[in-house]
């Protein structure tokens, strides 16, 4: 299926970076297309985000939770043999009900890069981690910081993707905010949404006005023909009786080139009773297909939906990236190699450059021998 050969070629990419990284390449030379939630305060961006790596891990709530940008890695693994996946019913589209007792799981667990050598099994954990080290950079009192914090997650269960979690923007001071904590969020985002290959996810309360959205703005500004903007519609479940979000979907209100998906999240409440994400997929799932005005096309909606068009997009992001890759992977070995022969190493040598030279060269060719076999698997979400 397509979402297979996604999890297949993602984890490659990801594979690359590191092979980079550990040769000693300019990590930013594999510019990897990143997926970023962009919107107002409490818009549910957390809740998304978690929702799609289907893992409690993240700290969500009413206000200013999330104050520094979190960069987060999810790194397909498979399961060792003899741990048997507590819950039979992972699907393949990146979303996987929680485990009965999640803290038992060794085929999962966290990384933080500013943690080094801890494996973190327990996913509490890793939300406290979160919380102590954005106090320890930002203080207590609602303060904010561009220094984002790096954490891999490796788990049988996900799709290899890199997404970053961002504060929401925002326009007055609390706490210890600067008085231009407006501008300074906005800085903070377009830093991470500028970047010509990050997937924005424009996240939108659906029980408030589209027209307002600070975050479709943002995008629009950044990214002027839609091409890497999906709109994300949260908490359809908060929204009048009698309304929908049919209009929107239809692209009758601010049409965006790659659609909206409506999601329903957790609520506080579910928050605070710790409601499981099984539960609550399965919520948003009935929601859905008994509702009078998305029974029709509740295939389209919902959490595992986004996933898999997250993931489509995903690869034909990557395959339009490629060439440029290559570009730039190889003015950076001929630097290397110029380098090289001051240093006195003999020309034409095989150089460990030369090396990871012909491993992109055949890792290119063989990715789009891979997608081009597969122009249907691919088209099926588009
Ligand atoms: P963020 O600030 O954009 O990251 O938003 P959070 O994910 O922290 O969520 C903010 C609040 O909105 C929390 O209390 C969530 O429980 C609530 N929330 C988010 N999405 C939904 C949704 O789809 N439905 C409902 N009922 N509440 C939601
Ligand atoms: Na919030
Ligand atoms: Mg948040």
């Amino acid at each position: 299926t397509g979402v297979g050969l996604g999890l297949e070629v993602v984890s490659i990419v990801n594979k690359l970076q590191d092979v980079f990284a550990a040769v000693g390449a300019n990590s930013s030379v594999i510019d990897l297309p990143q997926i970023c939630v962009l919107g107002s305060q409490s818009s549910g961006k957390s809740s998304v985000l978690e929702n799609i790596v289907g893992r409690d891990f993240l700290p969500r709530g009413t206000g200013i939770v999330t104050r520094r940008p979190l960069i987060l890695q999810l790194v397909n693994r498979p399961a060792t043999a003899k741990a048997p996946q507590q819950n039979g019913d992972a699907k393949p589209d990146g979303v996987v009900p929680s485990s009965k007792d999640p803290h038992q799981n060794e085929d999962e667990w966290g990384e933080f890069l500013h943690v080094p050598g801890t494996k973190f099994y327990d996913f509490t954990k890793i939300r406290d981690e979160i919380v102590r080290d954005t106090e320890a950079k930002t203080g207590r009192n609602a303060g904010i910081s561009p220094l984002p914090i790096n954490l891999r997650i490796y788990s049988p269960n996900v799709l290899t993707l890199t997404l970053v979690d961002l504060p929401g923007l925002t326009k007055v001071p609390v706490g210890d905010q600067p008085k231009d904590i407006e501008r300074q969020i906005r800085d903070m985002l377009v830093k991470y949404i500028s970047k010509p290959n990050a997937l924005i996810l424009a996240v939108t309360a659906a029980n408030t006005d589209l027209a307002n959205s600070d975050g479709l703005k943002l995008a629009r500004e950044v990214d002027p023909e839609g091409t890497r903007t999906i709109g994300v519609l949260t908490k359809v479940d908060l929204m009048d009786q009698g309304t929908d979000v049919i209009d929107i979907l239809a692209g009758r209100v601010i049409p965006l080139r790659l659609g909206y998906v409506p999601v329903v999240n957790r609520g506080q409440r579910d928050i605070d009773q710790f409601k499981p994400i099984s539960a609550a997929l399965e919520f948003e799932r009935r929601f859905f297909e008994n509702h009078p005005a998305y029974s029709s096309k509740a295939s389209f909606c919902g959490t595992p939906f986004l996933a898999r068009r997250l993931n489509t997009i995903l690869m034909h992001h990557i395959r339009s990236a490629l060439p440029d890759m290559k570009l730039r992977i190889q003015q950076q070995l001929q630097k290397y190699n110029a380098e090289l022969i001051q240093l006195g190493g003999a020309q034409g040598q095989e150089s460990s450059g030369n090396i990871v030279l012909s491993v992109i060269t055949e890792f290119c060719t063989g990715f789009r021998t891979v997608l081009d076999g597969n122009t249907n698997d691919l088209s099926v979400n588009e």
